[in-house]
């Protein structure tokens, strides 16, 4: 894995070929020669352009936060780029409060907004008690977008999954969104459409070799996402698993799961 001092000073960063943790992305959100996307891991022609989109996808999901009814809301590993800017501004003109819940260098570039942002920083859910007491006990929608892979590589996900339990108050929902599920990315390029995406952003006629029955170590599948929702099955919410609208960039291999409190 690329050191993290590299990452924070380093001019250009092969975002593709970094293993990326809560450390990692510090790291980069340190280093002034980075745009925000790269900040968050992404090379910005992942996300440009994409934005509005992505907020629509989530609006859809969870819908009580277009609704002006001064909610509670949580971001968890909100980043510094365009989507939580575009949170804060929703939750300012609907009067949510809104807890962000990043490291503090990601923090540091979110604006604070008075009587709508409270930022937490430590890594989810080491500091869930201190999450929990920012949301005054209970939140009303959750956003975890595009951060369970990092949440994988730090800390147990059962753990996550409790403390997401925890944290939502009665009828409250949760986003995770944008995982990338390496069972339906196999599913996908094994498929004679994922040949064609192959061929088409490679520009090469090989076709993409994919394999099955062989273990994926440190990658979330159908198996991990099912356990995460069992688990809050259990313990006593509603747990789907949905597409992501087609417009959004890796919605052919990504997968968004909602957990809901009756
Ligand atoms: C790929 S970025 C996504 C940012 C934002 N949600 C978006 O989609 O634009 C992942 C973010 O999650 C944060 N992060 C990673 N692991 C975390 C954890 N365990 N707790 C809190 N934040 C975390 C990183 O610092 C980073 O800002």
């Amino acid at each position: 894995m690329t050191r993290a001092a590299d990452l924070s000073r380093a001019r250009t960063v092969d975002l593709a070929n970094v293993d990326l943790d809560y450390e990692g992305f510090r790291a980069l959100a340190r280093n002034p020669h980075l745009s925000a996307h790269e900040k968050i891991g992404f090379p910005d022609t992942y996300r440009e352009g994409f934005e509005q989109a992505i907020l629509a996808d989530i609006l859809a999901k969870l819908p009580r936060l277009a609704s002006d009814e001064a909610l509670t809301v949580v971001d968890i590993g909100p980043g510094c780029a365009g989507l939580p800017k575009m949170l804060i501004e929703l939750c300012r003109e609907r009067r949510h409060r809104l807890v962000l819940v990043d490291s503090p260098e990601m923090l540091a570039m979110l604006p604070d907004v008075e009587g709508v942002t409270v930022k937490r920083d430590g890594l989810f859910p080491e500091n869930r008690a201190a999450v929990l007491a920012a949301a005054g006990g209970g939140a009303d929608a959750v956003l975890c977008y595009s951060v369970l892979h990092y949440i994988f590589q730090d800390t147990n996900l059962f753990d996550f999954a409790d403390a997401l339990v925890e944290l939502m108050a009665a009828g409250g929902r949760t986003l995770v969104g944008d995982i990338p599920n390496a069972s339906k990315r196999r599913r996908f390029f094994a498929s004679e459409p994922g040949q064609r995406f192959h061929r088409d952003f490679t520009g090469s006629s090989e076709p993409m070799p994919v394999t099955f029955n062989e273990p994926v170590p440190g990658k979330i599948d159908d198996a991990v996402l099912m356990g995460l929702m069992m688990r809050a099955q259990a313990a006593g919410c509603d747990a789907y698993l949905v597409p992501q609208g087609e417009a959004l960039p890796m919605a052919n291999r990504r997968d968004d799961l909602i957990l809901a409190r009756p």
